[in-house]
């Protein structure tokens, strides 16, 4: 059992500074874990952390919300914060340090380098949100050069990103071992979003379709269905049935790629986008064929 360390965590904006406490804590023998997010934390981030802790011997958690990975049309000021309820949930499960850089700390005036996972970082969110990938791999790899984790933290729920995370560690030898958690999701199956506070009441309702249309998938996929075509037109029918929902795409991939199947042997991941008004929502889940 941990004991509760209220009011313990270390909050430190530079860089420099946050070099020096992860430094202390590994020459003391300590194994780092790192959960990156962008702050407005919810259960779904909250798993991530837990199990930091109960892996790790130091959790650090970034709160920053990254520019480089948001479109020119995209919801970068609008993006919820609330650094206050943030640092009460950290408090509240012991996180050892904080990282909460601004932007110039990040990116100082005159950066240029952008780390990029060609082909896997154009398909399905990067088609959607072009540049978006890049930003995030720049970032994250950013923090791992910071931070230098033995485990970094990410959620199933942004299932392509944590592909390419993935794939740039491996690309680029990096010392980290990543970790991906199973989605977080409300009663009704909804999988926890902070953009999920945008959604109207109505909206809030419909979004379901989401977890619904994935379930319906996966039970077509058990009883013996293999092509993805049959599997898409299905998913299709029922989000068109929702009048609120409006399809981004849906994608029915090879679960260590990414790449579109055209058959499904063991195993697929489905994945789809579906825009209520402007708040685009993701959701996915993995299907194992029972053949
Ligand atoms: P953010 O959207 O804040 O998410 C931080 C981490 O929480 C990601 O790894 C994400 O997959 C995970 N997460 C979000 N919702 C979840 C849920 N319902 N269940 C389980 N895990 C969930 O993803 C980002 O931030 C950024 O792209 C980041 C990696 C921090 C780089 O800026």
């Amino acid at each position: 059992m941990r004991i509760k360390k209220e009011n313990s965590v270390e909050v430190i904006a530079k860089i420099s500074a946050v070099k020096a406490a992860i430094e202390k804590q590994k020459s003391s023998g300590k194994s780092i874990g790192f959960v990156p997010t962008m702050g407005f934390l919810h259960e779904g981030h909250l798993s991530l952390v837990r199990e930091s802790l109960r892996r790790t011997g130091y959790t650090v958690v970034s709160i920053f919300v990254n520019p480089t990975q948001f479109g020119p049309k995209e919801d970068l000021q609008e993006y919820p914060r609330n650094l206050e309820k943030d640092m009460a949930f950290l408090e509240e499960l012991g996180v050892d340090l904080v990282f909460i850089p601004d932007t110039l700390e990040m990116y100082p005036e005159g950066f240029k380098t952008y780390v990029e996972v060609t082909d896997l970082q154009d398909n399905f969110e990067g088609r959607s949100r072009p540049g978006h990938f890049r930003g995030v791999c720049t970032v994250v790899l950013k923090f791992f050069e910071i931070i230098n984790p033995d485990v970094a933290y990410f959620g199933q729920k942004d299932a392509q990103q944590s592909v390419i995370i993935k794939k740039m560690v491996g690309d680029l030898n990096l010392d980290v071992e990543i970790q991906v958690l199973p989605t977080v999701r409300e009663k009704d199956g909804l999988a926890l979003s902070s953009r999920n506070v945008y959604l109207t009441k109505d909206q809030r309702k419909a979004a379901s379709i989401l977890v619904n249309c994935l379930r319906k998938a996966k039970n077509m996929v058990e009883a013996g269905e293999k092509d993805p075509y049959v599997i898409t037109k299905e998913m299709t029918r029922m989000i068109g049935r929702q009048t609120l929902a409006d399809l981004d795409y849906i994608a029915i991939v090879d679960v260590g790629n990414f790449e579109p199947l055209d058959k499904i042997k063991k195993e697929a991941l489905i994945a789809v986008a579906v825009y209520f008004g402007k708040v685009r929502l993701i959701d996915n889940m993995i299907v194992q064929s029972k053949e």
